[in-house]
């Protein structure tokens, strides 16, 4: 018998000493460190929201449709309109954020004695889901210029036998979207994978995660394109980046009619409150300004691209609604100039590199000063 010690906890041992994830939240007039669309919703939308939201609140003695199927089909006819995919409803899955889609994900495919695969930089949320899910984590690498070489991603998955493939296009934080014939080798690779614990022939699941496809520049495609022929196969979306609802948490995804009832077996009853589907749906009704503010914050971003690389700077090349620029001896340094003149930007990714989010002009007006002068300082 053990003397019980007042204050321990029996807490997982992979989880000792851990922080929670997240960036730092700092009250600082510019923030342009978490990817979110600068623009709030318009009066417009704002009046849309309080409506449905106001008619679904006369319900909420009633638990919300589980099932989310209205939702889905609004997500549906989004996709379509934005990819040209048609889509039926059974092939979406929605949840609390593309993080929720994600841990269910791994939740279904993932698990002991199995393996995640993806390639490194990335997001770095992607661990902890692993971790939280007890699926093994193997980070690939990316190249120089932050693509995903297909030869390397072939043997890795030929390597590691994984059960889930997690490729990130447009990537976070390098901007970097894939080129559709990596996404295929690596679908090809992943059907070949012996998963344990897996009918024979199963194959492993890929996973794209598309949070910033919106964003892509013309001529880019989305792996959307690629689901007829994949049963395997899951894109990820979300509202929190073009749609300008990161507080929201909504995150959806395609994928096989098969694949998306895999997730209902996992998700929590009732997971998507009625308040969350009625607000998502509001703002599903006004895609047709979404896209012009879309295409706004996009030449923006190729304008930010193209002054940075004017002062002299490394940029990576960009579909995304941020921009990785470098590099610096002392990165922390210029981060902290940038935060002493009210610019919050993003210290993350390859060692020497700093992520900004694209906002407003003025917002960007303000973040060119700031560095400016920090660059002048420093020198
Ligand atoms: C690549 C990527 N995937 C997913 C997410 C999560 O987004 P959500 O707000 O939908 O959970 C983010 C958020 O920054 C991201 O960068």
């Amino acid at each position: 018998m053990t003397t019980p010690t007042p204050g321990l906890l029996p807490l997982r041992p992979e989880l000792a000493g851990e922080e929670p994830y997240g960036a730092p939240q700092l009250d600082v007039p510019v923030l342009l460190n978490v990817n979110e669309n600068p623009y709030p919703p318009s009066d417009d939308v704002v009046a849309t929201i309080a409506a449905d939201v106001a008619a679904a609140a006369r319900g909420l003695n009633r638990y919300p449709d589980r099932e989310a199927l209205a939702l889905r089909g609004d997500l549906a006819a989004y996709l379509g309109q934005e990819s040209g995919v048609a889509l039926a409803p059974e092939q979406i899955w929605a949840a609390n954020g593309s993080n929720e889609v994600m841990l269910h994900l791994l939740q279904a495919f993932g698990g002991p004695g199995r393996t995640v695969v993806s390639f490194a930089p990335t997001y770095s949320m992607y661990p902890e889901y692993a971790r939280d899910t007890h699926t093994r984590w193997v980070a690939g690498r990316r190249s120089e210029d932050f693509t995903i070489d297909a030869g390397h991603a072939v043997d890795v998955i030929e390597r590691e036998q994984p059960s889930v493939i997690l490729l990130t296009s447009p990537n976070n934080p390098t901007g970097t979207a894939l080129p559709l014939p990596v996404v295929e080798a690596v679908l090809a690779a992943a059907a070949r994978v012996t998963v344990p614990d897996a009918p024979d022939g199963a194959g492993a699941v890929v996973v794209v995660d598309e949070a910033y496809a919106e964003f892509r520049r013309a001529g880019t495609p989305s792996a959307l394109e690629l689901l007829a022929d994949h049963p395997n196969l899951a894109v990820t979306r979300t509202m929190s980046k073009a749609f300008g609802a990161a507080g929201l948490r909504l995150g959806y995804l395609a994928a096989s009619a098969r694949l998306v009832d895999a997730l209902r077996v996992v998700r929590l009853p009732y997971h998507l409150s009625a308040i969350t589907q009625a607000a998502a749906r509001a703002a599903l009704k006004h895609t047709g300004a979404l896209r012009t503010q879309v295409a706004s914050l996009r030449d923006e971003r190729d304008a930010l691209v193209d002054w940075l690389r004017a002062q002299g700077l490394d940029v990576a090349e960009t579909d995304a609604n941020f921009v990785l620029f470098g590099r610096f001896d002392d990165r922390r340094a210029l981060w902290q100039g940038l935060l002493d003149r009210g610019v919050l930007i993003r210290e993350v990714g390859p060692p020497g590199w700093l992520r900004v989010s694209v906002g407003t002009p003025e917002e960007t007006a303000r973040f060119k000063e700031a560095l400016t002068e920090t660059l002048k300082e420093l020198r």
